[in-house]
């Protein structure tokens, strides 16, 4: 049956001609050969970039011990690829074009520029004993020594781990100790919107008392003083003129490590998922190619902060790999109005603009004058990416934003998977609002039951995996691959497990509903129910707590708390208590993960065998007063009531 959520939007005509794909026919042909053929496939792809030495075999897979390797034999540097073929070709092009906090301010680095200053930070770096192998990690705002930072340590072979600068002191710590990186890279601050984000307070704080790192080097954002300490601080910019702009690329192989990034799990601890050299960048850049349907001449602006993994594939490495010029975006969509966007679109003539659906929501309730203000008329390809798309959000983002002009490609893709795995190809695949339609190269979705039982056919759902490795995904948690193979190998082996739940419906095309796992998305970022959690009780009045998510309007899903409250703390007045519990939460892991409500009760729903329903406390905080499920297995029947009274969403 045609739903309104079904129907058709074809490629468009104009855009079609200078695709790189231009029928859904030959996306087939192409798609059944990648599958078919994958080391002719990914072989070809891996011939756009530059080698020291090529790939002596395309791949060797092992699931059972979930071991790849991609382009083995193969020696490459990700600078090269990123920067210095560019430098040689084009050297005025500009490689980024960075828009300040401050509306109207912008910045413009050339390749030549670019390669000058990775070169500077690297040899910086390597002043500082990094070498190859070493992981850094980079705490900064979105400023230019952000990227250089990258692109320095892949330079010389180090391993970047950037930690997002929303993130807490505590979290910073805890990935500081994980990664045992000896350097960390910040800024005296970042100014973002109408605040600034003291990142070097953040990092003395997290710092604090570990000889661990001997090296922080500051980036000079702002004037802005701040203390530095005698022998481990180092300002960035006087580093650098003690250095020279050249420093040789090492020579990496396929297979080395390029970055460590954490993201959450259903555990309390973030996991450092690892990405290598080779098969991260082929797989960024192709799919950077295709699906971005690149133009010798576009600017293209992703929205993201590079501390997530679509800044890394999506603003730094798919863009600069192929020498296309990239956004770098240091403030808000907000601020100071809700037509930023579209005012940097039109200053720096973006043709190519990727977001998430959050920002697209929090820009549509600010109604539409906002946009249409504006030209836009250099856009022509729009593209959302970290959370399901609601179907009205996809329809403004394509009328209002593209003004039924710019294709709408909505990407579905991980962490774990360097890159892109569903998705339109812009030029040949009819979209559904919605839904993320249909796989890219090489990769095969496959949906299974409860039981691992695979769901053959069309209109049907399940859990989503992955037939077969690809070249971006992750090699492993850093440090600690019994965890990876837990994680995604071992529930449905040989299939790579992703988390998400999804119907494939009966023209074959994927819709994610959403993880299955107690993984939130909120406002597209992940977040583990468990991290949420451990901060709370590790509060001083906390007993227990039990976090949930809640179909938000902005956030896509916000984050509600049940907690009871041990007996010295009764008399604290529920509102200082909710106020001190939040403020907890945004004080360990960062402001994105503050719940949105705490609902204080005497007792969490559980089983006799001590078992906290999820499920029950999921409903109510949703608003759902029936099919609560099974109150009699409940081993105190009376925290129904109160949760009933409590917990459910204010009307
Ligand atoms: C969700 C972000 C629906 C999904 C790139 C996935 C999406 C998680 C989409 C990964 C999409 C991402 N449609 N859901 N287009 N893109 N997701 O690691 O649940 O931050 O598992 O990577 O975001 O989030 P992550």
């Amino acid at each position: 049956m045609a739903t309104d959520t079904d129907s058709l939007f074809q490629p468009k005509e104009a855009f079609r001609r200078t695709a790189h794909v231009k029928s859904l026919e030959e996306y087939q042909r192409l798609y059944r050969q990648s599958l078919e053929a994958p080391d002719a496939f990914w072989g070809e792809q891996a011939r756009q970039l530059t080698w020291f030495h090529p790939p002596e075999s395309i791949r060797e897979v092992n699931e059972q011990a979930a071991d790849f390797a991609w382009f083995v034999g193969g020696k490459l540097n990700v600078t090269v690829n990123c920067v210095d073929r560019h430098a040689k070709a084009r050297p005025d092009k500009a490689a980024i074009l960075w828009a300040k906090n401050t509306p109207g301010e912008y910045e413009t680095i050339t390749f030549r520029d670019l390669a000058h200053h990775v070169n500077r930070l690297a040899n910086v770096l390597k002043a500082h004993g990094v070498r190859k192998g070493d992981r850094v990690i980079v705490y900064l705002p979105m400023i230019p020594e952000l990227v250089y930072s990258l692109l320095a340590c892949a330079r010389i072979g180090a391993v970047h781990s950037v930690v997002f600068a929303g993130f807490s002191a505590d979290s910073l710590r805890e990935r500081v100790l994980d990664s045992g990186a000896k350097v960390v890279i910040t800024a005296n601050e970042g100014p973002r919107g109408p605040k600034s984000v003291a990142t070097k307070a953040i990092t003395d704080e997290a710092l604090d008392g570990l000889a661990q790192v001997t090296s922080v080097l500051v980036a000079r954002r702002t004037p802005k003083e701040v203390p530095m300490r005698e022998g481990r601080d180092h300002w960035l910019d006087v580093e650098a003129q003690k250095h020279r702009g050249v420093c040789p690329a090492e020579w990496m192989d396929a297979e080395d490590p390029l970055f460590i990034l954490y993201t959450s799990g259903s555990t309390g601890k973030p996991k450092g998922v690892l990405h290598t050299t080779g098969g991260y960048l082929v797989y960024a850049n192709t799919t950077f190619r295709y699906i971005f349907d690149t133009q010798p001449d576009d600017v293209h602006f992703c929205t993201a902060d590079v501390g997530w993994v679509t800044g890394h594939s999506y603003l730094v490495y798919g863009p600069l790999s192929t020498g296309t010029t990239t956004v770098l975006f240091e403030s808000t969509p907000t601020w100071p109005d809700a037509s930023r966007l579209w005012q940097v679109v039109d200053d720096l003539k973006a043709t190519t603009l990727y977001t998430a659906p959050t920002a697209l929501r929090s820009l549509i309730k600010e109604g539409d004058s906002f946009v249409t203000k504006s030209s836009r008329k250099s856009l022509r390809l729009l593209g959302s990416v970290g959370e399901p798309i609601n179907p009205e959000v996809w329809r403004w983002f394509h009328d209002v934003v593209g003004e039924g002009r710019c294709p709408v490609v909505d990407t579905w893709w991980q962490t774990e998977t360097g890159g892109i795995l569903i998705a339109p190809l812009p030029g040949a695949t009819p979209a559904k609002p919605g839904s993320a339609t249909l796989p890219f190269f090489g990769v095969e979705p496959v949906l299974v039951d409860e039981e691992g039982r695979k769901l053959e056919g069309n209109g049907v759902s399940g859990n989503l995996c992955l037939a077969r490795s690809w070249p971006g995904q992750a090699r492993t948690l850093y440090g600690h691959h019994s965890r990876f193979v837990e994680t995604y190998y071992a529930r449905f082996l040989p299939l790579y497990f992703t988390g998400d739940g999804c119907r494939r419906d009966e023209d074959g095309y994927y819709w994610i509903t959403g993880r299955v796992d107690d993984v939130l998305n909120v406002s597209g970022h992940r977040l583990g129910t468990a991290e949420v959690e451990s901060a709370l009780v590790a509060h001083e009045a906390v007993a227990e707590a039990a976090v949930v998510g809640f179909p938000h309007d902005l956030k896509g899903t916000g984050v509600c708390a049940f907690v009871t409250v041990k007996p010295d703390f009764l008399r604290t007045p529920d509102e200082k208590m909710v106020g001190s519990l939040r403020e907890q939460v945004r004080h360990v892991i960062g402001p994105i993960a503050t719940p949105d409500r705490v609902v204080l009760v005497s007792g969490l729903p559980k089983t006799r065998s001590g078992k906290i329903l999820r499920r029950m406390l999921r409903k109510i905080a949703g608003g759902e007063t029936e099919n609560l499920g099974d109150a009699s297995t409940l081993a105190d029947p009376a925290v129904l009531d109160e949760l009933l009274t409590k917990g459910l969403p204010p009307t």
